[in-house]
């Protein structure tokens, strides 16, 4: 009995070694953005996964918070015929690519993903209701962080209003460190105009950003906004222009700037830094937007390989590893934001993203969760890039603020 065990093992071991040997494994080209301390250490999780699964891992990481450059890699890749198995895409462009043909649906890995996730959420990996994206987790944008060393130096406090807000500021600038760090890229300034459109209420921004209202556009209301984004941008340090997210992140974690307006990888940053909430850092909701939830999800797309439109053994492992319990877990933990399934166990997440979670539910409930335009997940990238270049220009210029509001509502007209 023993030996014919012995001999059945062995013979498994050759089997085995005779597939790595015969079959080659298969190639997963994977295009993505995940490049800065935090987020490399969140996709290493499911590198490693594939890689144990018996599947080659060929990452194309392409740096550039928020993807621009990786949109742009990602259009020659396909149109040099080499479509990655998947890229990370979200929002409306995950449809763009579907409505083109490119992508394969993985439904067959998706057989629970509807029972799991917020509804919002699984319809948009679908087109034609068919799965043709996998959800890794969702981001709140909203968030302000602050250095607590610096907050407990200047006798202050999370700031809730945009007045407490602008006196914390000063108190900072009057101990030498740089109130707000920023980086000067047009998505890092949507970031900031987008929380401060939220500020004035959910209602406000359903309006503005997602009916694209000409009425509220152009409001009073919608002065405000610009003006306060003007006085914020007073703020920033003068080496701003340019500077990656995660360097001005660095900022606030070694208390040389006060605050920051940054999504919750942020907090992947000051993870992977070894600071812990409420010891070392705060996060707040940033002033005005404790009752809502601007969010961003980040999924991979499946695109046909070699002209088949099924998807492949391994595209199938890969989406449903990507919604696997254990995985959603783990990356979040790295990533800062939180896991798309409901069903997955946050005792092992810190405060803020408990938080971040309890105010998920909530603002489902109350119907204040809503799709962030600055990360793509609303409008069509013509829509969000006018209304980009309009912010991006106001945050670069001395432009009055009521000049503002008039081009944003011209550029929200198109299409
Ligand atoms: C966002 C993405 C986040 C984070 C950020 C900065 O678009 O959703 O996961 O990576 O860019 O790179």
């Amino acid at each position: 009995m023993k030996r014919s065990l012995t001999s059945l093992a062995a013979g498994i071991t050759l089997l085995m070694a005779g597939t790595h040997a015969g079959l080659a494994a298969e190639q997963l080209s994977v295009l993505h953005w995940w490049t800065s301390g935090g987020e490399s250490k969140a996709i290493r999780v499911l590198k490693d996964d594939m890689t144990k699964q018996g599947y080659e891992w060929k990452d194309f990481a392409i740096a550039g918070g928020a993807g621009a450059a990786a949109m742009t890699a990602l259009k020659t890749q396909v149109i040099s015929g080499n479509a990655p198995s998947a890229a990370q895409i979200k929002g409306p462009l995950i449809q763009d690519w579907a409505d083109q043909d490119m992508l394969v649906n993985v439904d067959q890995s998706a057989t629970d993903w509807k029972a799991h996730s917020p509804s919002q959420i699984d319809s948009s990996m679908k087109a034609g209701g068919h799965y043709v994206a996998a959800p890794f987790s969702v981001h709140r944008i909203n968030w302000l962080w602050i250095n607590k060393v610096d907050l407990e130096k200047v006798g202050g406090a999370a700031p809730t209003t945009w007045p407490e807000f602008f006196a914390l500021a000063e108190k900072f600038r009057a101990a030498g460190i740089t109130p707000v760090a920023h980086g000067g890229q047009p998505w890092q300034d949507m970031t900031i105009w987008e929380t401060v459109v939220l500020s004035q209420g959910a209602d406000f921004y359903r309006k503005v950003l997602v009916d694209l209202d000409q009425k509220t556009l152009t409001s009073p209301q919608m002065v405000q906004v610009f003006e306060i984004v003007q006085k914020i941008r007073g703020y920033f340090d003068k080496g701003y222009h340019g500077r990656d997210w995660n360097l001005a992140t660095a900022m606030v974690i070694s208390g040389s700037g006060g605050m920051q307006f940054m999504g919750d990888w942020a907090k992947g940053e000051f993870a992977n830094a070894n600071k812990k909430p409420d010891a070392d850092y705060i996060c707040a909701a940033a002033p005005g937007t404790s009752n809502a939830y601007t969010y961003t999800v980040d999924s991979f797309a499946f695109f046909q390989q070699n002209g088949k439109k099924q998807a492949s053994p391994g595209q199938l492992a890969l989406a449903k590893t990507i919604m696997s319990v254990d995985f959603q877990q783990q990356f979040s933990l790295y990533k800062g934001s939180i896991p798309v399934r409901l069903d997955v166990s946050m005792d092992k997440f810190d405060s803020c993203a408990r938080k971040s979670f309890a105010d998920e539910q909530a603002t489902i409930k109350s119907g204040a969760f809503l799709p962030s335009l600055a990360f793509g997940n609303l409008q069509s990238p013509v829509t969000a890039g006018a209304i980009t270049d309009v912010v991006t220009n106001f945050m670069n210029s001395n432009e009055d603020p009521k000049e503002g509001v008039r081009k944003l509502a011209a550029a929200a007209k198109i299409k």
